[in-house]
């Protein structure tokens, strides 16, 4: 059924100031925004907000994203598993998905009946990039009877050629699970999370975990050098690293994980202050929801995350684009979402390894 596409009015001068005031309680007077900025983006979140709740529409963020998507007009946050079993179960009829395409494509495969928008029709990642369907049937050949094993940032045609996928958050346990079954995984497309993957369960690379060579830009060019320097300027600072950086950084920090699992750890720790190695938006975001912890800046900004605004949110549920519409074949659809299901049949087991 096609979806009615209604404008929203403009916000009175007390709405305006209400949303502001909202905006400002909400974090973003904690990450210093003035009033003139608080105020263009209240603009925005007012009407978003108001048509968010005319037509039956949710809006899932990535921790990445812009602190004031994160704040001002998102339904739920969180990392990449947490947004696709939570848009899976929600019973909106539009979805309008503040991240990249390899995840509004998930949200599409596991809930076809729903019509997702991605807000920034360009927002890819190097690492879905990095890898095509025909490049895995490849892998298929070479290693016949290997499963293999997806990060959940690639295509839905790359799923779909898939068994099992994984996220950040999962990726260890499902893989100790697959390998009481099977002496060699074959896991794509991250290199550096492959390698990271193979020292914490003690298997050979190229043996009995073949891994590709793609990467993240955010992740893959920090340095473990800086991590001793900073160490010395901060005495008992915690790092925390993402999954996606190198092994030698990984093996220089208190902690390595996905997003999800890094604000787990920094909610259960207590120390002078925490580094957060990987995309600016989880500091901003930690920074808002542990005003009493001190963090110390080391991030990079990923151009894809940081490619939704506002001002597209607001164009996506006021006239949508085509390129905005996500859209999947009922054959990859197919195909993609048994590896998905099966992830979460894995990661949600009961079991705690
Ligand atoms: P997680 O939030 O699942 O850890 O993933 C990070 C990421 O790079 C998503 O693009
Ligand atoms: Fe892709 Fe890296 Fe950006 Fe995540 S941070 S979307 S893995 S390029």
């Amino acid at each position: 059924m096609a979806l009615r596409e209604p404008r929203a009015p403009e916000p009175s001068s007390s709405e305006l100031a209400g949303e502001a005031e909202r905006l400002a309680d909400k974090g973003l007077a904690d990450l210093g925004w003035q009033d003139a900025e608080l105020e263009r983006a209240a603009r925005l979140t007012w009407k978003i907000n108001r048509l968010k709740a005319e037509t039956n529409t949710i809006i899932p963020a990535h921790v990445y994203q812009r602190p004031e998507v994160l704040l001002g007009a998102a339904d739920f946050v969180g990392d990449s598993y947490k947004l696709a079993k939570t848009c899976a179960e929600s019973k909106a009829a539009r979805v309008v998905f503040c991240g990249v395409r390899f995840m509004a494509e998930t949200a599409k495969v596991l809930s076809p009946e729903k019509e997702i928008l991605l807000p920034a029709p360009e927002a890819g990642c190097s690492l879905s990039e990095s890898i095509s369907a025909a490049q895995v049937r490849g892998l298929k050949k070479e290693h016949p009877g290997a499963p293999i094993v997806t990060y959940i940032n690639t295509s839905a045609e790359v799923k779909a050629e898939s068994d099992v996928v994984v996220t950040s958050a999962n990726a260890p346990k499902i893989l100790r699970k697959l390998y009481a079954e099977h002496p060699k995984i074959v896991f794509i497309p991250d290199a550096m999370m492959g390698r990271n993957l193979a020292l914490e369960l003690g298997k050979k690379l190229g043996e009995e975990l073949i891994i590709w060579n793609g990467s993240c830009i955010v992740h893959e060019n920090f340095d473990s050098a800086s991590v001793e320097f900073y160490r010395r300027m901060y005495p008992g600072v915690k790092i925390l690293a993402h999954f996606e950086c190198s092994p030698g950084l990984v093996s220089a920090v208190d902690y390595m994980g996905g997003t999800g699992d890094m604000m787990k750890w920094v909610a259960e720790h207590k120390a002078p202050a925490y580094m957060l190695i990987t995309e600016c938006g989880l500091g901003d975001l930690a920074r808002t929801r542990f005003p009493g912890k001190v963090f110390v800046p080391m991030c990079r900004l990923c151009p894809y995350m940081k490619a939704t605004d506002l001002s597209r949110i607001l164009r996506a549920m006021e006239r949508p684009a085509a390129s905005q519409r996500i859209q999947v074949t009922a054959g990859v659809r197919e195909r993609a979402r048994r590896p998905i299901e099966r992830m979460f049949e894995l990661a949600e087991d009961g079991s705690s390894s």
